[in-house]
């Protein structure tokens, strides 16, 4: 049998986890990443290819000039502008929800209505498209709502605020100053949950489902929680409150109801179902949805899939689940970010990284993220969230030693992490 060709879209952390685990597949003869990082451009069976992936024509067309079997979508930008409905045009395979169904993700305000809708745990909210009302809405929190662009935001359109002003502050800068652009031209005031945050991830094939292990991420970008939110600074498995309980609770409440609806109004979901939920003291509440997998919730998840990844993609995209029940390892995985200065704000010029072979030799599977490789072969940052350096142990404290072991070992100036990923939980120090 030869094997097959993926096209995986995006350059994250994510998508060099998912190349890195498709590489390792008997299935799978070439994964060519658009356009990757410095990390999948030297990963053993994977090729970079210069491809803009927010470009739905140009990944129709690279798709189609490759022959590949299979398209994997990492981030929500070409899900939402309907990838896999123009893929599906020429009659190509792919990994991901239609633009219909990617919506759930795409519009906050669009997710809470069907929420509500649907009779899914949620909070409380009200949508505004403009100041005066949402000013007004304010008057009906008791405690500082948190304030959301609607739209596609990179995830900084979330404001957690703090006091009244601080939310009335981030309505005017969104209605009025257009600080999130389009994305913002719609507010959300949310009833702040709170609780233990957990991500929740499945495969889905329209129909049916199947439960990756539950991650827990770090939104905050500094030790100890504080400092702004940011993409995500670090994760890991197993999530303390993600008993058996509270997961057959989120998918009789939550995941089976989405299921059902989305097939009813006509829009069968398939790929990955990222619900975000509050873990709250009047039980699970839904955050939010992405259409996607989470980064960097995937780099501890997919290090633990022993199963065949392939199949699995196959399966979901061509909604014959049924009867595969993918297998995963019962040890702990903990990643660590490394970010560049001025992450989550702004970008910095690229510089050196040193170490990544120290880290690696030490245990960890270091994951690129926003990595160039310099003419001479050598690693460049470039900007944002820069590694995720992952450890995978039988016990949750050793993977968080052997994660924050190899950080101490990778050098780029300016760098920033975070001390505490994993360790609130492990109850261990590096
Ligand atoms: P979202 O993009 O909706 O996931 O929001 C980004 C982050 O903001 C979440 O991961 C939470 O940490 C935080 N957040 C969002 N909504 C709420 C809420 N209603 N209560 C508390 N924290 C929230
Ligand atoms: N780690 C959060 C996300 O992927 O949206």
């Amino acid at each position: 049998m030869t094997g097959s060709t993926v096209l995986m879209i995006g350059g994250g952390g994510r998508e060099h986890a998912l190349a890195w685990r498709l590489a390792r597949s008997e299935r799978v003869a070439e994964v060519l990443v658009a356009p990757g990082n410095a990390g999948t451009a030297v990963e053993p069976g994977c090729h970079n290819i210069e491809v803009d992936p927010t470009d739905v024509v140009a990944i129709v067309d690279t798709a189609r000039t490759h022959r590949v079997d299979l398209v994997v979508v990492g981030p929500e930008v070409p899900l939402v502008a309907g990838v896999v409905d123009a893929l599906a045009e020429k009659d190509i395979a792919a990994f991901g929800p239609t633009a219909a169904a990617a919506r759930l993700e795409g519009s906050k305000s669009h997710c809470k209505k069907f929420l509500l809708r649907h009779g899914i745990p949620t909070g409380r909210a009200s949508t505004h498209t403009d100041a005066d009302s949402a000013l007004a809405g304010l008057a009906d929190f008791t405690e500082p709502p948190v304030v959301k662009a609607s739209g596609l935001a990179a995830g900084k359109g979330v404001i957690v605020a703090e006091s009244f002003d601080d939310a009335a502050g981030a309505i005017r800068s969104i209605l009025l100053d257009g600080r999130f652009g389009s994305a913002g031209s719609e507010v959300l005031l949310e009833e702040r949950l709170r609780g233990t945050e957990v991500s929740i991830l499945a495969f889905c094939d329209g129909e049916r489902y199947s439960l990756m292990p539950a991650a827990q991420d770090h939104k905050r970008l500094l030790t100890g929680n504080v400092g702004p939110n940011t993409g995500g600074m670090g994760a890991f498995v197993p999530s303390p409150v993600a008993d058996d309980r509270l997961m057959s609770r989120v998918e009789r409440e939550v995941i089976a109801p989405t299921l059902g609806a989305m097939a009813a109004e006509g829009r069968p979901y398939r790929g990955v179902l990222y619900v975000g939920l509050m873990v709250t003291a009047d039980g699970p509440k839904v955050i939010e949805f992405n259409c996607r997998f989470g980064d960097p919730e995937t780099q501890v998840v997919i290090p633990l899939l022993e199963s065949d990844p392939l199949v699995l993609f196959e399966a979901c995209a061509s909604g014959s689940l049924a009867g595969i029940e993918p297998i995963w390892s019962t040890d702990a995985a903990v990643t660590v970010v490394m970010a560049s200065a001025g992450y989550p704000v702004s970008g910095v010029e690229p510089v050196p990284i040193s170490g990544l072979d120290d880290a690696r030799e030490a245990g960890c599977t270091v994951f690129h993220a926003g990595t160039r490789l310099g003419p001479d072969g050598s690693v460049l940052t470039a900007g944002g969230r820069v590694l995720a350096v992952t450890a995978v142990a039988t016990e949750l404290a050793e993977a968080a030693r052997r994660a924050h072991g190899g950080v101490a070992l990778i050098q780029f100036e300016g760098s920033q992490h975070r001390a505490d990923i994993a360790l609130a939980t492990a109850e261990v120090r590096p």
